[in-house]
């Protein structure tokens, strides 16, 4: 089966079809998000905070989302495999970004990059259409901004704040863009944005009304440690507890490791009592 393309998800939203999209960092997700049938991996800096323990996607650099990337890269075959340019790694220059940006799709494996923000990225997005990187847009919740944006709420809900999102929306489609992903942001608005282009909108946080979902690998497998902190986001429906189920399977097994019923004979080697035998008289 080839590997689903910019016109395959276009065509997706002609049709109505809706796009499914995943985060993944690793070789085995990567594999477990082809069997389940997603549409697009993202190999997102929320890598930062879900995978490497920071607070914000700030402290992300380019090497680890190479890493990550080649990782999923090597476990996708049909999906289509995009990957987050960190903070400062295109905002700095256009040469920046088309070099960063090119290191992505041709040491990441990626077929496509996403970045952060609107009107004022679309040169940058232009220019990177231009040398052949297909670009997704990222606007609404940006969490590169988390500084300026003061936390993690909810955009565009006065009438000034939307229409800037609109505006945004359009330039990155005029742009170039592919698609959009557009986070936690109110329905309504997500669904005027997504009417309004002609490029799919991937919504999280945004509504049923978007071309598409995508949500974090460990938000929709609860698989992080939510069960010492509690805290789920809004937009999160956990599908799984496979961080409680980790944490279960590992506590049996330190169980049994100490109280001597793991191994069992199931779990070891034999070896032959001649062989035994021949090493004890050797050596008695
Ligand atoms: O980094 C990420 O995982 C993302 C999604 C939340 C859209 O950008």
């Amino acid at each position: 089966m080839a590997r689903i393309g910019i016109k395959d998800v276009q065509a997706m939203k002609q049709q109505g079809d809706k796009i499914v999209m995943l985060t993944a960092y690793d070789y085995p997700s990567a594999r477990i998000a082809e069997a389940a049938g997603v549409d697009m991996i993202l190999v997102g800096d929320s890598l930062g905070m879900v995978v490497l323990g920071y607070d914000d996607t700030i402290k992300v650099t380019l090497d680890d989302m190479l890493h990550h990337s080649k990782a999923v890269a090597r476990g996708s075959e049909h999906a289509m495999v995009i990957t987050d340019l960190p903070f400062m790694t295109y905002q700095t220059s256009l040469e920046d970004a088309m070099r960063n940006a090119g290191r992505l799709l041709q040491e990441g494996g990626a077929q496509a990059v996403k970045l952060e923000g609107g009107v004022h990225m679309a040169e940058t997005v232009r220019r990177l259409v231009q040398v052949g990187i297909p670009v997704v847009g990222h606007i609404g919740l940006t969490p590169q901004s988390i500084n300026q944006l003061g936390g993690y709420k909810v955009q565009g809900r006065t009438p000034e704040a939307a229409e800037r999102l609109l505006e945004d929306a359009i330039a990155l489609q005029q742009a170039g863009a592919f698609c959009i992903v557009l986070e936690t942001v109110p329905a309504p608005l997500a669904e005027l944005i997504t009417q309004r282009l002609a490029i799919p909108v991937i919504g999280i946080g945004a509504g049923a009304a978007c071309d598409g979902q995508v949500l974090v690998w460990h938000d929709l497998l609860s698989y992080h440690t939510s069960f010492l902190t509690r805290h789920i986001p809004r937009h999160v429906k956990e599908y799984a507890h496979v961080g409680d189920d980790m944490r279960k399977a590992i506590e049996q097994y330190a169980a049994e490791v100490r109280d001597g019923s793991f191994p069992t004979p199931e779990q070891s080697f034999r070896m032959s009592k001649e062989a035994l035998a021949e090493l004890t008289e050797a050596r008695p």
